[in-house]
């Protein structure tokens, strides 16, 4: 899954992320990808199953263990594929609709 500017979008989302929080992520994409995260995560925000609940994160903290999965820094074969099927601008985009989830 190279995209060659993928490292490139990555430090500019991830830096817009950071100083702006309402502003980075496309939140609307973001709704429309967690269709498949809310699956196995609960959108109510209560931990299921031994699955982590990810709404409220700030978003840098999202994006970046996100991306380590993505890098497979962190190891769970389930979100090493989810991640690393999306792009940073999907991950931005997840990490703006999640943050706002109550
Ligand atoms: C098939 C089930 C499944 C799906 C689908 C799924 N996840 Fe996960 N996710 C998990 C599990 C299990 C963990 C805990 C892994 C671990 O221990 O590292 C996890 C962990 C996470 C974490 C870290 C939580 C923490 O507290 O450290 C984030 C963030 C996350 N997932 C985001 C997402 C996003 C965003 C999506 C959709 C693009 C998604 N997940 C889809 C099962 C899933």
């Amino acid at each position: 899954m190279a995209y060659p500017s993928a490292k490139a979008m990555l430090f500019v989302l991830a830096a817009g992320a950071v100083q702006e929080n309402a502003a980075a992520g496309d939140r609307e994409l973001g709704q429309y990808l967690s269709s498949e995260c809310v699956t196995c995560h609960r959108p109510s925000g209560t931990n299921a199953q031994g699955i982590p609940k990810i709404i409220g994160w700030p978003e840098d903290q999202f994006i970046a263990v996100m991306n380590a999965y993505k890098d497979k820094q962190r190891d769970n074969p389930v979100m090493q594929t989810i991640a690393g099927r999306l792009e940073a601008g999907d991950i931005a985009a997840l990490a703006a609709y999640f943050r706002t989830q109550k």
